[in-house]
């Protein structure tokens, strides 16, 4: 007798992650996480829009050739500007006619103790941490909607978002917002197959995990990583991949921790 129960029934997830045909867009586009998850994302078909801010438009020129033509649309785009914003999504979807996938890339950290955080330091870590997946994801989320063929919201969290470092309250703020914008754009845009989830690195082999962990202070902290050591890009990608492929169809509003055991308590 057949039931609905039945355990030969598949959903069809693509072991291969197959993103032939879907449109990825990545804001901070040039950033060290986001240049990693741009190869995979191609490697497994997707076409990119790579949103990048007005101060690194100088770096386009030269990066623009390492991207097969066609595959690849640079956009300028400021994450903390609504204009700028609503102008570089309208920009995809005119080029590309679609969004599919969107990986909020773009970040920002400036640490400093509590009583020192000035408030245009503060302003700013909320301003691109938090203001900027909140902007693009609404943007996004429009045109997913519009189309009707769901779609993926990527949010690169933080270990921050979830323990307490020193010297991290603007950031960790923010990132911790982000976790809770998460959950309500899961929650809200669930009817309409659009998974919202989040990921929380530890310190990664970037510019940005330099500027933070440089020096002795990264060896105290890597002697805190029960895996002993900080995250390389392409970890941080291969989540990526994962959560724009269908085998995370039924994954939303989560945060993934990829913080070789930092958080376990
Ligand atoms: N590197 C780490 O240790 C680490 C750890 C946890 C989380 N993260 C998060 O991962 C994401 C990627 O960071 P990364 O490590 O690749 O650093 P990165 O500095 O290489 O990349 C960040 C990118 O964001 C861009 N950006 C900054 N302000 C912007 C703005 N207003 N508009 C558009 N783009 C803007 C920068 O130009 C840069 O290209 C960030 O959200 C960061 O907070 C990083």
């Amino acid at each position: 007798m057949s039931s609905e129960y039945d355990v030969n029934l598949r959903y069809g997830v693509n072991s291969n992650m197959d993103l032939g045909g879907k449109v990825a867009v990545v804001t901070g586009g040039l950033g060290g996480i986001a240049m990693a998850s741009n190869e995979m994302l191609l490697a497994k078909g997707a076409r990119l829009a790579l949103l990048y801010p007005p101060f690194e438009a100088d770096k386009v020129a030269s990066l623009r050739d390492g991207f097969d033509e066609g595959s690849a649309l640079f956009v300028q785009c400021d994450v903390t500007d609504p204009a700028s914003v609503e102008q570089a999504f309208e920009q995809v979807v005119r080029h590309y006619g679609q969004i599919d996938i969107l990986v909020n890339c773009a970040g920002y950290v400036m640490l400093q103790p509590v009583l020192e955080t000035d408030f245009a330091e503060w302003q700013k870590q909320i301003a691109v941490n938090l203001t900027g997946p909140f902007l693009c994801s609404q943007a996004a989320g429009r045109h997913m909607i519009a189309a009707g063929n769901g779609g993926k919201i990527i949010n690169i969290a933080s270990q921050a978002a979830s323990v307490a470092i020193d010297n991290h309250v603007a950031y960790t703020s923010a990132k911790a917002g982000l976790l809770g914008m998460t959950k309500v754009m899961a929650k809200e845009f669930a009817p309409h197959r659009i998974n919202v989830n989040t990921l929380s690195p530890t310190v990664v082999l970037t510019p940005m995990g330099e500027k933070a962990w440089r020096g002795e202070k990264g060896e105290q902290m890597k002697k805190l990583i029960p895996l002993g050591r900080f995250a390389y890009t392409d970890e941080i990608a291969a989540a990526v991949l994962f959560f724009a492929s269908n085998g995370s169809d039924m994954i939303t509003g989560a945060d993934l921790m990829i913080d070789g055991g930092f958080t376990i308590w």
